[in-house]
């Protein structure tokens, strides 16, 4: 990736999240020093293959299976104790992970009452229910931005515990006022608070105090000692809290402002922007969708791209990909550089349809609606050409078939922002594409 000096490099889901982020980070680590989660929480799950061996990270950075990258966990992320305690277990067995970790003691934490109001917000909804990971996520930066949140630096303070119990007591009153009582079960929610106490005593005895910083000075630090850092977005740029398809989003800022937010860094800071697309587009969870393709196209694309959630195990919707929601993503984030994933997927496809524009009540825009749920919109197909079945070995992009190519050409004409990456596997090293080499 292009590091520049003093300038760290943000890597971005540019559709609905899933784009193979992790697999793009975990080729790149040896490049960086730090690889720093700046939000969201384990309603991510980023894939990464090790020695051949999966591994699905939650909270943890895709530095992970890197034994000389720092992970940083930025102070706008969302982390629940218990689930970070078993990913770092599960680490620990294949590399060292302890001193590589580091957190901001501004990140709020995920209590097991987070996770009953999110079912209970979720049930409540019925049919418009979101769809969400029900990992507590919308509740606990509900708490965060009405001042309640318990930071997870607290846990050094001797009123941690009277803290603790504030807040669940907080919430379980709110769930019973909104009489959603059934959610409640008192000894499971016990059980998991005990846990969650037992995850918490880990986290300070195997991190120390050194592991625990101050999200407004560390990272910004880091970057003026010259330390290379990648900013690891999670989910996507149409889940994004304010510029997402809402209400059908998560509840962080999965876009550009949340790197400066959650790693504490000036905007001049930023540099490079490299976005990850996949090849064609998937969505998990409910709300608007263009793109979606209901038919045996779509469940072609669900069996060869294998395309069930890395965190909840449910069917991602799928369909293709959509040149103005892209250009929606990189205009908003200033995409410098774009990742091309799972271009394999298509491989055996006889024509591939990609959206270069809309119909809104029968007129042509290149924009999204401010309201995609009440929208009218109806995509309009261009028809690619397929190509067969390839190695997924192959370590040359110039290897790849024609139409393949020509398929990356157009998407890179029509995005007007450089390819400099295809991945066409899971597992293997991304291939490099030089500047202009599409041409
Ligand atoms: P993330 O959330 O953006 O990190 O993506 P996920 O890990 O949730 O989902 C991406 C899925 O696609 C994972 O199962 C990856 O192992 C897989 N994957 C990533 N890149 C490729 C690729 O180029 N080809 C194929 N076939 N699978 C890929
Ligand atoms: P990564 O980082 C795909 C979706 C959920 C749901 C909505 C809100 O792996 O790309 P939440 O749990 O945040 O309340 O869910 O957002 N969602 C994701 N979809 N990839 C993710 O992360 C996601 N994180 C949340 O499915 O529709
Ligand atoms: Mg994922």
């Amino acid at each position: 990736m292009q590091i520049k000096e003093g300038k760290i490099v943000v890597l971005l889901g540019l559709q609905w999240g899933d784009e193979g982020k992790g697999k793009i980070i975990n080729d790149s680590v040896p490049e960086f020093d730090v690889i720093a989660r700046f939000q969201g929480g384990p309603n991510a799950g980023h894939t990464v293959y090790h020695n051949g061996k999966k591994h699905v990270l939650h909270m943890v950075p895709s530095g992970a299976f890197s034994s000389d990258a720092e992970n940083y966990i930025g102070a706008s992320v969302v982390l629940d104790p218990i689930g970070l305690k078993a990913e770092l277990e599960e680490i620990d067995t294949v590399l060292p992970i302890y001193e590589r970790i580091r957190i901001a003691k501004e990140a709020n934490l995920i209590l097991p009452t987070h996770r009953l109001l999110d079912k209970a917000k979720e049930k409540a909804k019925g049919k418009s229910s979101i769809g969400s990971t029900l990992k507590g996520i919308g509740p606990a930066y509900t708490d965060m931005t009405s001042r309640d949140a318990l930071r997870i630096g607290y846990v050094w303070g001797a009123d941690f515990n009277e803290r603790f119990t504030k807040l669940r007591d907080l919430h379980l009153t709110a769930i019973r006022e909104t009489n959603a009582e059934d959610v409640i079960d008192m000894p499971a929610l016990e059980a998991e608070e005990k846990n969650f106490m037992e995850a918490i005593d880990f986290l300070k005895k195997k991190l120390g105090e050194k592991g625990f910083v101050h999200g407004s000075y560390y990272l910004r630090k880091m970057v003026m000692e010259g330390k290379r850092v990648l900013a690891e977005g999670a989910q996507g740029v149409e889940l994004d809290i304010v510029h997402g398809s809402f209400p059908y989003v998560t509840s962080s800022v999965t876009n550009i402002g949340g790197v400066c937010e959650g790693l504490g860094i000036p905007a001049k800071m930023i540099g490079e922007v490299y976005g990850v697309v996949k090849a064609y587009t998937t969505r998990v969870g409910n709300g608007p969708f263009v793109t979606e393709l209901l038919d045996e196209r779509g469940d072609t694309l669900r069996k060869n791209g294998n395309e069930f959630g890395s965190t909840t195990g449910r069917p991602r919707r799928c369909g293709a990909l959509d040149l103005v929601q892209l250009r929606h993503a990189i205009g908003l984030n200033g995409v410098t550089k774009l990742v091309i994933t799972k271009l394999d997927v298509l491989s055996g496809l006889s024509e591939i349809p990609v959206c270069n524009q809309y119909l809104s009540h029968g007129e042509p825009t290149d924009e999204l609606p401010f309201d995609y749920t009440v929208a009218d919109l109806v995509p309009q197909f261009e028809k690619k050409e397929g190509w067969e079945a390839f190695p997924d070995t192959i370590k040359d992009y110039k290897d790849l078939p024609k139409n393949a190519l020509a398929y990356l050409r157009y998407i890179e004409e029509s995005l007007g922002v450089p390819i400099v990456g295809v991945s066409v596997s899971p597992e293997y090293a991304t291939l490099q594409i030089p500047e202009g080499g599409l041409k």
